[in-house]
C-alpha cells in the first residue's frame, strides 16, 4: 500500500550531489548543555544520537566562531583547532545513524550575555542596545566593531568552516537568522553605521554576503568531497526601524546568486504572513519560495507537528521540510512516518519523559520553565 505521505519520503539530491534519504531535517537548536570549555558533552551526543536515525539531514545547535561570539551558556564552540576532536565526535555521532550532519555556525554579537565574552565586551554593527534580552536577561550595550575586528570575525567564519570539513560535517549552516551578529549587520536596528559596513541596504548586506564568500573560498580550498554550505536567514524583524520582508527579499536575490546549497527560514509558524513591507496576503513561505525556490532549494519550517502538517508544508513546493521541538517531543517522528505509524506520533511533551527522550538537563529545564513555548500534555 502506498505510504501517502510519500512526498515526505523521497529522497533529495543537492547539485553538489550530497544525497539526502529523505525531505525531513532536524532544525538547528541549542540546548545549553555543552561542557564549559567548549566541547560537546556526551549528554548532547546521546541526545543527538538519539534523533539521527530519521532524518535526512541534522543541523547541530549553533557554535560559536570567535570567543566574543559566545551566546549561550552551555554553547559549544569551533572557534580553535582545540575543537576539532569534539566536533568529530559530534559529526561521527550523527552520521552513524543515517543522516547527514551539518555544523551551524554564528556569532552572537549584541546578543551575547556579557559574562560569557572575554572582558564582558560585547560587540556588534553599531553601538545599538537590543530591544530583546539576552537568555541570561540583560540588554548590553554593544561596542561597535573596527573595520579590523569585522574582516578577523569573517576569518572566524572561514575558519569554522575548514574545522567543521576537518571534523567530518557533510555541511555547514551559517546563522545569518535570530537577531545574531549577521542579522544585526543587516538591519536598520542595530547597523547605523556610516562606513562600507552600513548606510545603503547593499552596505548593509555587505557583512552577510563578506561572510559567504570566505566560508565558500575556504570549502573550495578545503573540501576533498562535496560539503554543503547553507544559509539561515529570518525573514522580517519586530523592532522599527527592522528587517522587512521587501528588504529579505533583496538580500534574497543577492544570496541566491551565491550558488549556496540552500537558504533556510526561520519562522516559529511556517504559514505565518508577513508583516510589512510588501502588498502580498501569502505566507512569507510561499513568497519567498516564488522568489527563490527555483535557484536554490529553500528549507521551510515551523510548527510543524504533525505528518499532515508537514505534507501540507511540502505540498507548497518547498523541498525540504526542518522540525525542531516536534523531534524533542517524538525523536521517532520519521521512523512513524515510514512504518504507517503516523497516527501514533505524540504531538505534545510528557513531563515526565526526560530519560526516556533522552533530553540533556539544561535544554529540559529550560522547556519547563517556560510555558507555552512546546505545547504540553494536558493534566501535566
Ligand atoms: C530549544 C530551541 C533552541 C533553538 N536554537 C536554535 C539555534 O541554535 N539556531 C537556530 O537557527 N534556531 C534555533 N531555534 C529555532 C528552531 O531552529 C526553529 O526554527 C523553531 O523552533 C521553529 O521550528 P519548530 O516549530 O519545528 O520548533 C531553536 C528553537 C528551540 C525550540
Amino acid at each position: 500500500m502506498k505510504n501517502q505521505y510519500q512526498p515526505l519520503l523521497e529522497g533529495f539530491t543537492f547539485e553538489n550531489r550530497i544525497s539526502l534519504k529523505n525531505r525531513v531535517v532536524m532544525a538547528p537548536m541549542t540546548n545549553f548543555a555543552s561542557n564549559e570549555d567548549g566541547t560537546v558533552s556526551d549528554s548532547e551526543v546521546n541526545y543527538y544520537i538519539r534523533r539521527s536515525k530519521g532524518a535526512g539531514m541534522v543541523i547541530t545547535a549553533c557554535a560559536y566562531v570567535s570567543p566574543s561570539g559566545k551566546g549561550f551558556p552551555g554553547e559549544f564552540g569551533s572557534h580553535s583547532d582545540e575543537m576539532i576532536p569534539s566536533l568529530r565526535k559530534l559529526a561521527e555521532s550523527i552520521k552513524k545513524e543515517g543522516a547527514k550532519a551539518v555544523l551551524q555556525v554564528f556569532h552572537g554579537g549584541r546578543m551575547c550575555p556579557p559574562e560569557l565574552v572575554p572582558g564582558g565586551d560585547v560587540v556588534s554593527a553599531s553601538a545599538v542596545a537590543p530591544e530583546q534580552q539576552t537568555p541570561t536577561g540583560e540588554q548590553p550595550l554593544p561596542r561597535e566593531l573596527t573595520d579590523e575586528e569585522i574582516q578577523s570575525i569573517i576569518n572566524d567564519f572561514g575558519e569554522s568552516a575548514r574545522r567543521a570539513i576537518e571534523a567530518g560535517f557533510d555541511g555547514i549552516e551559517i546563522h545569518g537568522a535570530n537577531g545574531y551578529l549577521i542579522q544585526q549587520f543587516f538591519s536598520p536596528h542595530s547597523n547605523q553605521r556610516t562606513d562600507r559596513w552600513g548606510g545603503t541596504i547593499e552596505q548593509r548586506m555587505a557583512f552577510p554576503l563578506a561572510v559567504v564568500d570566505e566560508v565558500k573560498r575556504v570549502v573550495k580550498n578545503h573540501a576533498k568531497e562535496p560539503f554543503l554550505v547553507g544559509y539561515r536567514f529570518s525573514p522580517e524583524e519586530p523592532e522599527t526601524p527592522g528587517i522587512t520582508m521587501d528588504e529579505t527579499l533583496l538580500l534574497l536575490d543577492e544570496l541566491a546568486k551565491k550558488k549556496l546549497d540552500y537558504l533556510h527560514v526561520s519562522l516559529m509558524d511556517f504559514w505565518s504572513v508577513p508583516r510589512r513591507g510588501v502588498d502580498d496576503t501569502r505566507s512569507r513561505m510561499e513568497i519567498i519560495q516564488e522568489r527563490v525556490g527555483s535557484q536554490v532549494p529553500v528549507i521551510g519550517v515551523g510548527s510543524i507537528y504533525s505528518a499532515d502538517d508537514a505534507l501540507k508544508a511540502i505540498q507548497t513546493g518547498v523541498p525540504l521540510i526542518a522540525i525542531g521541538r516536534e523531534l524533542i517531543i517524538d525523536p521517532d517522528w520519521v521512523q512513524k512516518i515510514e512504518e504507517g505509524r503516523a497516527s501514533e506520533i505524540k504531538t505534545k511533551l510528557r513531563k515526565d519523559a526526560q530519560q526516556e527522550l533522552v533530553v540533556p538537563d539544561p535544554l529540559w529545564q529550560a522547556i519547563i520553565n517556560a510555558p507555552g513555548w512546546f505545547p504540553v500534555e494536558d493534566n501535566q
